[in-house]
């Protein structure tokens, strides 16, 4: 004989209040309290430095792809683009594919866009991965110095007209490559879009704090934080997010999550 099976009365369904709302004030809340605590931040950033003798940041992927990214970074950018569901993202710095991958499968869930990855070097077999993949129907690769311009010129023309359009600068991580990169392609980022200035985090690492393990070291004074700082100077179109980068603890871009709030 079969097992009885017994039906239970449905719970009592309990009287609840609709706290969303509050619920986001709580989170927009905390985590612009959390941007102002510079002893929360320094305690990260410790801990972030200690991991970098694993590598951290090389120890993750996306569907498959490594992606050289901390996991709060791929939230927050999660973030960004399920809020402002732009029609083109332009990265500068594929390496192994993970971020353009990232991207290009939330793109895939919003059910429009494409991402363009910028490199000057993509390798045959990170090439392979990246067009073998099932994102790759939404992802254009362009090789070249990403601020040279006529390597801008090839980004402009995989623009449609009227796209709004996110960046995302990941590559040569230099203060002047950086301006260089934020004069060519911040002005391609349209009204209530992210600029993001990936590895910001080098700006609050004095030489001698820096990880050694890279084939190039960046610390402050010649770092993205620098060239950032130096760009808001001259454009009034950026607002830092104080929400999204007040949360970015154990993050490589702390204060590097831009949005365009001028047309
Ligand atoms: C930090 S990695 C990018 C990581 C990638 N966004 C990810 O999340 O997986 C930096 C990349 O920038 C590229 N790069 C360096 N200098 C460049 C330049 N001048 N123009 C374009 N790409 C450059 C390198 O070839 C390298 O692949």
């Amino acid at each position: 004989m079969g097992a009885v099976v017994t039906e239970r009365e449905p719970a009592e369904k309990k009287m609840t209040t609709d706290d969303r709302d509050q619920f986001s004030s709580m989170v927009r809340e905390l985590s612009i309290a959390l941007g102002k605590d510079g002893v929360v931040f320094a305690q990260a950033l410790d801990a972030l430095l200690a991991a970098d003798k694993y590598q951290y940041p090389y120890l993750w992927s996306w569907m498959g792809v490594p992606i050289i990214q901390l996991p709060p970074d791929i939230i927050a950018t999660q973030e960004v683009i399920f809020a402002a569901k732009p029609d083109i993202i332009i990265e500068t710095g594929v390496a192994r594919g993970g971020s353009v991958i990232f991207m290009a499968s939330m793109l895939e869930l919003t059910g429009k866009g494409k991402v363009i990855g910028v490199d000057i070097d993509i390798r045959l077999h990170n090439r392979e991965t990246i067009q073998n993949h099932q994102m790759a129907k939404r992802i254009s690769l362009i090789e070249g110095p990403s601020a040279d311009a006529a390597t801008l010129a090839r980004v402009r023309a995989e623009i449609p007209a009227n796209a709004s359009v996110m960046v995302v600068l990941d590559s040569d991580h230099s203060r002047d490559h950086v301006l260089a990169e934020l004069r060519a392609y911040g002005p391609l980022v349209t009204h209530g879009q992210y600029l993001v200035v990936a590895d910001t985090l080098m700006g609050h690492i004095d030489e001698q704090r820096a990880p050694k393990s890279r084939s190039k070291m960046w610390f402050k004074g010649n770092e993205p934080l620098s060239a950032l700082n130096i760009f808001l100077g001259e454009t009034d179109r950026f607002a830092i997010d104080p929400v999204i980068n007040g949360k970015l603890i154990f993050s490589s871009s702390p204060g590097g999550y831009l949005r365009c709030v001028v047309p």
